[in-house]
């Protein structure tokens, strides 16, 4: 593989930097379902990047729009000054959240997001007088992202360890319950688990906690699909003991589950409503904080006299134009080609293959599937459970094909527009190299 731009200066993020270097994977091309790599081999991007090109790469509607956004106002400092996309990309957004969640507030990841969810809750409830209510409740295996906020309530210890805590939170149990392997789509067991968040109100005191977090279906741990019923009881728990209900939808937002938010596919909605990836289909960084009428008309509405901040909070980048055109045209197309609906329409597809493909594989503990995700779960090789994944995903590189590896997990999202061929590939693939694994 050429790599005569030398490998040692570029620190990567989350990526076993000595082994990449010594057997480097570069990429240099993507259009459609496909990267083309340093060889000139084809790969079949079987995650479409990283939860972020449900469009398929370079569609030339969002390529043109950026391209004109550059040459016209290629930046606007976001603070005392805006420009028009930024107000319609966020009359857009809000135009397809769930009822009630009408305000926008841009960033430039799903970390930022996080970060900007909880400060927002924290903020909401200090103007409202309740200034007690500042501890945060996450859940095992969450992703949050890696900044302090997101790293504190987030629950996959191996991204925790080394940083401490800085804010007060605690964790509900994950949903992985054993009875729930190899379930399809949602499990049916698990929705007394959200019943938890009434332990931590018994300890801690309603009065002390914030916001709940959660990814509606969790995505970096391995496609978690919520437990038929969980998030309805989250929901209700949530408002009896006046706590906010925080959606991280970083993964399920746009599209990913079948409907245009995991909101809108699991049926509840939450108070804040994080979105970042297939925002603007992964071609600028970009991320939103979608916020109810009420939080955000209580910022308006107790900030002091109208010149002030009402949220003392942004960043250099917040609605870059670059990526508002960006963000308005992934928008367009996926609306205009009804991308959710065909996500939900192959859903049972994909589900199909994965299950019948690879339920009974060498190593594979669990399939786990919702809209355009699934995962299986790897068998530790002795005592290192995450070898097994690492070797896996390589093999399927070596034969074509792009999965995600992570923990004892490797993951797949299929691009919203991916054909079944091309479905057929990826699983075929997977399935073939668990047997030469074994
Ligand atoms: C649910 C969730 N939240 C936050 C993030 C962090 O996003 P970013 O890497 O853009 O900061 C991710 C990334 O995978 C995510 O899946």
């Amino acid at each position: 593989m050429k790599t005569d731009f030398g490998l040692s200066a570029y620190w990567m993020p989350y990526t076993g930097n000595r082994q990449f270097k010594q057997d480097p994977r570069i990429i240099t091309g993507a259009d459609g379902v496909w990267f083309t790599d340093s060889d000139g081999r084809k790969v079949l991007d079987g995650h479409s990047g990283l939860w972020t090109s449900g469009l398929g790469h370079a569609r030339p509607e969002i390529t043109k729009a950026v391209s004109e956004q550059v040459a016209t106002l290629d930046f606007c400092p976001p603070f005392q000054f805006g420009h028009p996309k930024a107000f319609e990309l966020a009359t857009k957004i809000a135009s397809l959240m769930p009822e009630g969640l009408n305000h926008v507030f841009f960033t430039n990841s799903g970390s930022e997001s996080a970060d900007t969810s909880l400060k927002m809750a924290r903020a909401y409830w200090q103007l409202k007088g309740e200034t007690k209510k500042t501890r945060f409740i996450g859940r095992q295996k969450g992703y949050h992202g890696v900044n302090f906020g997101g790293v504190a309530v987030g629950g996959i210890p191996a991204n925790k360890h080394l940083f401490g805590e800085v804010l007060e939170t605690d964790h509900l149990s994950h949903t992985m319950l054993p009875e729930n392997v190899f379930s399809r789509g949602m499990p049916e067991t698990g929705a007394h688990l959200a019943q938890e968040l009434e332990r931590f109100v018994e300890l801690y005191g309603a009065e002390t906690i914030a916001a709940v977090i959660v990814e509606p279906m969790g995505g970096s741990a391995g496609v978690l699909p919520p437990p038929t019923g969980y998030l309805k009881r989250l929901r209700e728990l949530c408002d009896k003991h006046r706590i906010l209900l925080i959606f991280d939808e970083v993964i399920t937002g746009f599209g990913r589950c079948g409907a245009m938010t995991g909101s809108d596919a699991f049926g509840v909605v939450p108070d804040i409503l994080n979105v970042a990836k297939q925002l603007t289909n992964g071609v600028i960084p970009m991320g939103a904080v979608i916020a109810s009428s009420e939080i955000h008309n209580t910022f308006m509405e107790t900030a002091g006299p109208d010149y002030l901040l009402e949220f003392a909070h942004g960043y250099t980048y917040s609605a870059h134009p670059v990526a508002c055109a960006a963000g308005l045209a992934a928008l367009d197309v996926l609306v205009d080609e009804q991308l959710p609906q065909r996500v939900a329409q192959e859903a049972p597809y994909f589900e199909d293959l994965l299950h019948e493909q690879l339920s009974e594989k060498p190593f594979v503990t669990d399939v786990r599937n919702y809209g355009f995700a699934g995962a299986i779960t790897l068998e530790a090789a002795g005592d290192e459970p995450l070898k097994r994944p690492f070797e896996l995903a390589m093999a399927m590189w070596e034969q074509g094909v792009l999965v995600r590896y992570g923990g004892d997990t490797i993951q797949m999202a299929p691009h919203f527009v991916m054909q079944r061929p091309e479905l057929e590939r990826l699983v075929g693939t997977l399935s073939d190299c668990l047997d030469r694994l074994a």
